[in-house]
């Protein structure tokens, strides 16, 4: 089984995403994988997702209601095998933490992805709908694409 963990800054908009659009498309896929989220920041640690978020995600299927925002910690290092930033700032908040240790690979999702016209998902946190349902597309397309590098 990997085990793959998506980070953004707040845990409650880009990466719950992710988790939620990874957990059903690979399980869907037969992939076993296990999959979680965090932020860099302890902004809104113990909070439930955006309702923007949730929103936009259940109306196409994906379940968000019981996500929980948590800060990335050292121990995420050894335990995921893959930690994928949704930009390149939190990539580098992800750097600046790493320990020594670490046996995950880092990186920048859409990167991973082979997505190749973005490097970074936006934040939405101070858009509009249309920016939640672009961070649903990416989400999609990054899931789709990385299946093909988790069996
Ligand atoms: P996220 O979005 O990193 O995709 O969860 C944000 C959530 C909260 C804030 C910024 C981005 N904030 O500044 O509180």
């Amino acid at each position: 089984m990997k085990r793959v963990l998506f980070v953004c800054l707040g845990n409650i908009c880009r990466s719950p995403t992710l988790e939620a659009v990874a957990r059903l498309e690979w399980a869907r896929a037969g992939l076993d994988v296990e999959v979680a989220s965090a932020g860099t920041a302890d902004y809104h640690v113990g909070r439930g997702a955006d309702p923007r978020s949730i929103a936009v995600a259940e109306a196409a299927g994906y379940a968000m209601a019981a996500h929980r925002a948590r800060q990335v910690h050292a121990a995420d290092f050894c335990h995921y095998d893959l930690i994928l930033a949704m930009d390149r700032a939190n990539l580098r908040g992800l750097e600046l933490i790493r320990p020594a240790d670490a046996s995950a690979q880092v990186g920048l999702l859409l990167s991973l992805a082979a997505i190749a016209d973005m490097h970074d998902v936006p934040d939405p946190y101070y858009g509009g709908q249309r920016d939640f349902e672009q961070v649903l597309d990416l989400a999609r397309r990054a899931v789709a694409a990385l299946a093909t590098r988790l069996d």
